[in-house]
């Protein structure tokens, strides 16, 4: 099976139950997407695919071959950090950090929905969306990615200041 992963063709032979997660961290060493519940509920492992978040432990490898994937370690552009990176950094968007690669993939995929409609692209220039939204609705829109150390007024504000 061929997957596009972070622009680079990458070619694998995978039990048709491998699930899109264990495919990039087992396989391809792409460690940076995460593993929590590996059920559906914390959003730990979002990913893009063609630019839409999607679960990667609820995804068959097999189920998305063709497709592209984008990975946080796709995000970045050399030693530039993607903007959605840059605002993290910034507002202290995370504790531990065990959370925070799947709640960039998502911030950034929910850029994207604003911005493009339906299905979203990855985009690595936020700052030119017109689409402004509340904090309350920021915050439904990225409660599929739970932080169990709670910081998400840290969160909020990072997504709130790079979709802004
Ligand atoms: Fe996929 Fe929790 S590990 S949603």
């Amino acid at each position: 099976m061929k997957w596009t992963i972070n622009g680079q063709v990458r070619e694998a032979e995978v039990d048709f139950r491998t699930s899109l997660l264990d495919l990039l961290r087992e396989r391809f060493q792409l460690s940076g997407t995460k593993k929590g519940c590996n059920q559906g509920a914390c959003g730990a492992c979002t990913v893009l695919l063609d630019g839409r978040r999607i679960n990667a432990c609820l995804t068959l490898a097999a189920q998305v071959q063709g497709r592209e994937i984008t990975t946080i370690e796709g995000l970045s552009d050399g030693e530039a950090l993607h903007p959605v990176q840059v605002a993290f950094v910034e507002h202290d968007g995370f504790q531990c950090g065990y959370c925070t690669p799947g709640q960039i993939c998502s911030a950034v995929g929910l850029a994207g929905e604003l911005e493009r409609g339906w299905p979203s692209a990855v985009t690595k220039d936020l700052k030119t969306t017109d689409v402004a939204f509340d904090r309350e609705e920021l915050r439904e829109r990225m409660s599929g990615n739970l932080c169990r150390c709670g910081a998400y007024n840290g969160i909020v504000d990072a997504v709130s200041e790079a979709l802004g």
